[in-house]
């Protein structure tokens, strides 16, 4: 899979032809906060984010997105309590369970990204149970980045062609950008025009640190469990407003 400009690049966009993303990503973040401000515990927040995720899976859906990757655990959070961690395991579990009949039968593909280390044997089943069978599908990419570091992912992808290297497949000159792209757990996925992070933090957190080089980056104060459709056009709006340039000069500059 060789890297092409996407349509966004190009210019023919979305739905209504203009400059329409046609990958965004979202770094959830502001659960805890979230059930802090109310008195519950950080579970709670987490339950209300996927409620969020599911209205904003939806919106994108509805609004001919093409493209949804979303973070929803990172290799660093295995740092938190056991006990969230596994909460955090059991709701994705849930949510997968929930929705796959209705996401496949929508046309949804859906994608894992991340590292199966460390992961339990049943969700992994699960795992492979939801990515087998929506593999045809194509309307839709959902990629749900869990047990995800982009750095772990970037060394993920230089292990598999220093193995190919090894095995005489390929030669080491042939290690282009192309080939390190396809090596990567987005293979066939557009880098992401759009990367939001709610709950006003401004970092990536290792999150997609090879595909968002060329993102707008929007960060958004709203914690994630409130998030929706309007938001998620309010971003669209934002990265609208903004020239991308892609190293190259202001239109009218030169
Ligand atoms: C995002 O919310 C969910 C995950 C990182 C798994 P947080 O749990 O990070 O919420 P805050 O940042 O503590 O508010
Ligand atoms: C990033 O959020 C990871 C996810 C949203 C899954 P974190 O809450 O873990 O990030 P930091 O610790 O604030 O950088
Ligand atoms: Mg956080």
């Amino acid at each position: 899979m060789t890297s092409v400009p996407t349509a966004s690049q190009t210019g023919e966009g979305g739905p209504d032809g203009s400059d329409f993303p046609d990958h965004i990503a979202i770094i959830m973040d502001g659960n805890g906060r979230w059930a802090k401000a109310r008195g519950f515990p950080r579970a709670v927040g987490h339950e209300r984010g996927v409620e969020a995720l599911r209205r904003t899976v939806e919106a994108a859906q509805d609004i001919g997105l093409r493209n949804l990757t979303v973070y929803s655990f990172s290799t660093e959070n295995w740092r938190r309590p056991v006990a969230e961690v596994n909460a955090l395991f059991g709701l994705l579990k849930a949510y997968v369970k929930r929705d796959l009949n209705r996401l496949a039968s929508e046309g949804v593909r859906i994608r894992i990204l991340g590292t199966r280390e460390g992961l339990p044997e049943d969700i992994l089943e699960l795992v492979d149970r939801a990515e087998a069978r929506t593999a045809k599908n194509s309307a839709f990419n959902l990629c749900i980045a869990f047990n995800y570091g982009g750095r772990e992912e970037i060394v993920r992808a230089a292990q598999k062609l220093a193995s190919d290297v090894a095995d005489g497949r390929i030669e080491a000159s042939e290690i282009t950008e192309d080939r390190f792209t396809a090596a990567l757990d987005t293979d066939g996925i557009p880098d992401p025009d759009i990367m939001i992070r709610t709950s006003g933090e401004f970092r990536l957190s290792n999150f997609l640190n090879w595909q968002a080089a060329y993102a707008e980056l929007v960060f958004m104060d709203v914690l994630w469990p409130d998030f929706g459709k309007s938001h998620l056009l309010e971003a669209i709006e934002i990265y609208r407003s903004r020239e991308r340039r892609f190293g190259g000069l202001a239109s009218g500059a030169a």
